[in-house]
């Protein structure tokens, strides 16, 4: 198929990217590398920059590629902290860039869209592990954006038969040898983690040590990027026969922060050292995701579940570029 990859060069568009490439897709990466690293996208994928934000430019884009069969959308604004400062980043942008993509998809005909959605939909879980029954209340304009989306497919698959896979995905971490995570500001744990094995902060901070959790730090579910890459090929893949689907993705497993900072040091030999801040408001003391119904329904299996392999694979990446993608 010929798949146009929005966010094609941010850390999951990318690894997606050379996933599909690898599994015999054509690939389309659409990114106005406001997060992105032109050299993080794979040499056999066509790259376009430009942004969502330009209704003239996607538009363009559909017209001077056409034949794109599917989109896999990743491209956003992805702070939730942010969210939090600068709503109308998410509530109004977040949706207006969605709704120029869904549009030039229909002008275009395209019929399978892959929505990268969150586990930030459930901000107080009734039940643990998350599935998607589970009541939806985002947690911040981040999370209520990606509803919104959610909403717009099901309209557009109601008028204009779009077939859609929502995949909400926990924490998403790894990497390849050859593509790595780097964002600025950087938030996720285990990148913040590594760089203090790379001496590039003194410490980290771990945010309360008071959750009701085995150590009392949180708990997250943590799912290597490959995976989750192979999570969208096979959702876009099984649209025709399967028709529209919303997915929980996550490994099933929790871990706490101390046990991520515990299995860094083991992996990097670096005592990492930490201190114990103040408890970020709105940060749930668990998430951990129920992955059952993709399983069942399309047989993913996570193939590296394990938090050791995780963060070697993350290390290996990070330690070939101390400073990123920058030269
Ligand atoms: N990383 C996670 O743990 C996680 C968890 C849940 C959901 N998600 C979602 O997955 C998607 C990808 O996340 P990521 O961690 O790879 O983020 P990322 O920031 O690395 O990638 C997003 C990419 O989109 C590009 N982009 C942003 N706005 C754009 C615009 N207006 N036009 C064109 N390109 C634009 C950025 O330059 C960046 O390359 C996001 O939608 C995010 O909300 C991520």
């Amino acid at each position: 198929m010929k798949i146009l990859v929005t966010g094609g060069a941010g850390y999951i568009g990318s690894i997606t990217t050379a996933e599909l490439i690898q599994a015999g897709h054509q690939v389309v990466a659409f990114d106005n590398l406001y997060q992105g690293h032109a050299d993080a996208v794979h040499p056999q994928a066509t790259f376009v920059q430009g942004d969502l934000a330009d209704r003239e430019a996607v538009a363009q884009l559909f017209a001077e590629h056409p034949g794109i069969e599917g989109i896999m959308h990743f491209a956003s604004y992805t702070l939730v902290g942010e969210s939090m400062a600068k709503p109308l980043l998410y509530l109004r942008d977040n949706l207006v860039n969605a709704s120029h993509l869904l549009e030039a998809a229909v002008a275009h005909g395209v019929r399978r869209f892959i929505l990268s959605s969150t586990a930030n939909l459930f901000d107080d879980p009734e039940r643990m592990p998350i599935d998607e029954h589970e009541r939806i209340a985002p947690g911040s304009p981040y999370g209520e954006s990606k509803f919104f989306i959610e909403r717009m497919l099901y309209w557009f698959e109601r008028i204009y038969g779009l077939r859609f896979a929502c995949l909400r995905y926990f924490n998403a971490c790894g990497c390849t040898p050859e593509v790595g995570e780097d964002h600025d500001p950087e938030t996720h744990l285990i990148p913040l983690v590594l760089q203090v094995a790379l001496d590039q902060r003194p410490y980290i901070t771990v945010f309360g040590d008071d959750y009701p959790t085995r150590d009392g730090t949180c708990v997250r579910d943590y799912i290597h990027v490959v995976d989750l890459a192979h999570a969208h090929i096979l959702a876009m893949e099984a649209l025709d026969r399967m028709g529209s689907r919303k997915y929980n993705l996550g490994n099933g497993a929790g871990f706490t922060v101390l046990e991520v900072i515990e299995t860094a040091r083991k992996v990097t030999s670096h005592p990492i050292p930490y201190v114990i801040g103040q408890r970020r408001s709105g940060d749930p003391a668990t998430l951990i995701a129920s992955s059952e119904t993709i399983r069942r329904e399309l047989g993913w299996q996570p193939r590296y579940p394990d938090l050791e392999t995780i963060i070697k694979s993350a290390w290996e990446w990070h330690r070939a570029h101390p400073n990123g993608y920058a030269k």
